[in-house]
Order: structure tokens, then C-alpha cells, then sequence
């Protein structure tokens, strides 16, 4: 069973959440991540502590996972390094041989470059080593010794593995081919991206799950539909702050329809997981059960998820890994 987990908006749609408590709940032989590198920051909050992720799987929740990073992500060592260190995985952390490496020199090429500030990038290197790699003068994991002990041939190990969870990153509306291009990240990073970095072919996909937050929200620059002003979504409870970035990000009350149909269809996604109900409708938090959500939460879902044309199995009601309805037994609409 191979199940992918992308983002449907701007990022930050709870992706972290949802993949900590899918790690949980399915118990994976292995967690592989995906997607672009640390410019993405996934927050999990577990057993009452927070944990911001750039680069290690968010599905180290689960003690009994491998967690693997594939080859299409690039990886900067002293950020990796750091977090191995916080989680305490280094034993069951493993990363493909040909990933990429970021150098202090993106970096400062991402600080500098007058476009970078153009596009409001994170400034994590990125884009430069994204770009060295297509030019071939980009250099590898392999060349850093500090990483040798990690080295592994990830799409060996996940194409020998029965369960398997495949952390996307970024989201579909910054993707460099489908999003608002050019105020996009660096690679494409819809799910046959996604399987693709982690070296899993098309018919390997059994699921996935599509990821969307009750509103929209984007960091950095770009165009926003129907955006409101920082303090209408603070009253709103809405307001919240990048991970990697701490910048603030910019909110949208609504959920853009067209564009997550076209998300769903690109990606496509079977099931879409949604965020922060609780936050959108008050009174739903930490909600376990379906009939136990408001009449309001309940029909704003069933709405969703007939313009989406693809059902809402998972519900979070909360920040923890733990507030969640799943309702992944009802499949269709
Ligand atoms: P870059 O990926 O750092 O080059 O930034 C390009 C654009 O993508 C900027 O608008 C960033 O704010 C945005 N971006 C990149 N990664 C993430 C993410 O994980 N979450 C939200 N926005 C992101
Ligand atoms: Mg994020």
C-alpha cells in the first residue's frame, strides 16, 4: 500500500499534521520525503511538544518507521544534521545517494538575487541548487562526508516495502509547472513529482490524498484571490506566521474552487484531507466523530467536497497528531 500526501494550496495546509497522524495511526514500514528540500517547514505537534521540520519526515512520530529522503530533494546538511540530532533518529534515517546538495553558496546566491526578492523565496538555497543541478555542475550528497553514513538507494527500499507513506512538500499552486508560475518554488511538486523524487513509478500509487486547509493562506509573493488585511485575520483567529520564513502569511477567508479542482485533477488526488475546521468554525475543536462536527462544519465539508469532486476523509479539528475524524472507511462520495 504506497500513499502520497501532497499539498492542494500555497503549502502550510497541515500537511505535517495529517502525515504524523497517518504515521500513527497506519503504522508505515517506511516514511519517504519528497518535494523540493528545507525550504519547506512542516510543524507537528506531538505528545505536547511542537517540532518544526525542513528536511526529516514528519512521520518520525512513529518510532518503528525508516524515514527516508529521496533523491529528488535537495538536502543542506547542517539543517538535517540538526534535526537528526533534536528527533534522535539517526538509526533509522537513510538518504538516496544522488540528492542534492545546498552549499552556503545557494544560500547567499538566494539571499542576493534581486529575482529572489521579486518572488519572496525563503531564501534556503533552493532555487540556485535546483538550478546548478539542471545546468549538471551541481554537487551531490555523496560529495559531503558528513552525510556518508546516511547514504542508501531509496527507490530500492521503497519499492521492496508493502506500506509506505510519501511526504509531498510545497503545494500544488506553487508548483513550477502548475502554479502561479513565476511566483512558484523550484521544481514541480504535484504527486507524480513527489513519487518520482522518491523513485516510485506511476502504478505503484494505491493513494493520494490531497491536503487543503478550511481557508487559504500564502507566503511570500504572488497573486491571492479575495485577500484580506492582516487584522481581519486576526480577529479571525486565521492569522499565522511561515515556519521557515516567520514572515507573516497573507489569508484568504474562502476556498478557491476552480483551482483545487484543477489541483485534484493533476495530482490525482482519491481522498482530500482538510485542516483546521476548528479554527473556520468555532465549537469544533478537538472533535473526534463526524456527527459530533457542527451542522455548519458539516455542510461547509459536504460542500467542499461535491465542488472538489473527490471525498473529505480526514478532518482536523486541532493541532495535535490526534484531532482527527477519519472517515477513510466511506471512500466515495
Ligand atoms: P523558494 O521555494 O524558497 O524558492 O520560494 C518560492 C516561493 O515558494 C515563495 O513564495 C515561498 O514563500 C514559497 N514556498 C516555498 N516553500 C514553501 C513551503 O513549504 N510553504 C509555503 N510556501 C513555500
Ligand atoms: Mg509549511
Amino acid at each position: 500500500m504506497i500513499t502520497i500526501i501532497v499539498g492542494g494550496q500555497y503549502g502550510d495546509e497541515g500537511k505535517g499534521k495529517i502525515i504524523s497522524y497517518l504515521a500513527i495511526n497506519d503504522n508505515p514500514e517506511i516514511i519517504a520525503r519528497g518535494g523540493v528540500g528545507p525550504n519547506a517547514g512542516h510543524q507537528v505537534y506531538y505528545k505536547g511538544k511542537a517540532y518544526g521540520l525542513r528536511l526529516v519526515p514528519c512521520g518520525f512520530v512513529n518510532e518503528k518507521s525508516r524515514l527516508l529522503i529521496g533523491a529528488g530533494v535537495f538536502v543542506d546538511p547542517d539543517v538535517l544534521l540538526k534535526e537528526l540530532e533534536m528527533i534522535g533518529a539517526k538509526d533509522r534515517f537513510g538518504i538516496d545517494f544522488r540528492a542534492g546538495l545546498i552549499t552556503k553558496e545557494h544560500i547567499e546566491r538566494d539571499i542576493a538575487s534581486e529575482n529572489s526578492k521579486k518572488i519572496g523565496t525563503t531564501k534556503t538555497g533552493c532555487g540556485p541548487a535546483v538550478s546548478d543541478r539542471v545546468n549538471r555542475v551541481g554537487k551531490t550528497v555523496s560529495d559531503c562526508p558528513e552525510l556518508k553514513r546516511y547514504l542508501t538507494d531509496v527507490p530500492k527500499e521503497v519499492n521492496a516495502a508493502k506500506k509506505v507513506l510519501v511526504e509531498g512538500t510545497q503545494a500544488f499552486m506553487l508548483s513550477n509547472l502548475y502554479g502561479t508560475y513565476p511566483f512558484v518554488t523550484s521544481k514541480d511538486v504535484s504527486a507524480s513529482t513527489i513519487a518520482a523524487d522518491v523513485g516510485l513509478g506511476p502504478t505503484k500509487i494505491d493513494e493520494v490524498i490531497m491536503v487543503i486547509k478550511s481557508y487559504t493562506t500564502r507566503v511570500g509573493n504572488g497573486p491571492l484571490k479575495d485577500e484580506i488585511s492582516v487584522e481581519e485575520a486576526k480577529k479571525r483567529n486565521m492569522q499565522e506566521y511561515g515556519t521557515v520564513s516567520g514572515r507573516p502569511r497573507r489569508t484568504s477567508l474562502d476556498l478557491h474552487f476552480d483551482d483545487l479542482k484543477n489541483a485534484a485533477m493533476i495530482n490525482g488526488a482519491t481522498q482530500i484531507a482538510i485542516t483546521k475546521i476548528d479554527i473556520k468554525f468555532p465549537g469544533n475543536e478537538h472533535v473526534k466523530e463526524y456527527n459530533k462536527l457542527t451542522k455548519e462544519a458539516r455542510d461547509f465539508i459536504e460542500k467542499t467536497e461535491k465542488s472538489i469532486g473527490v471525498p473529505i476523509t480526514i478532518i482536523g479539528t486541532g493541532p495535535d497528531a490526534s484531532d482527527i475524524v477519519d472517515r477513510r472507511s466511506r471512500k466515495r462520495l
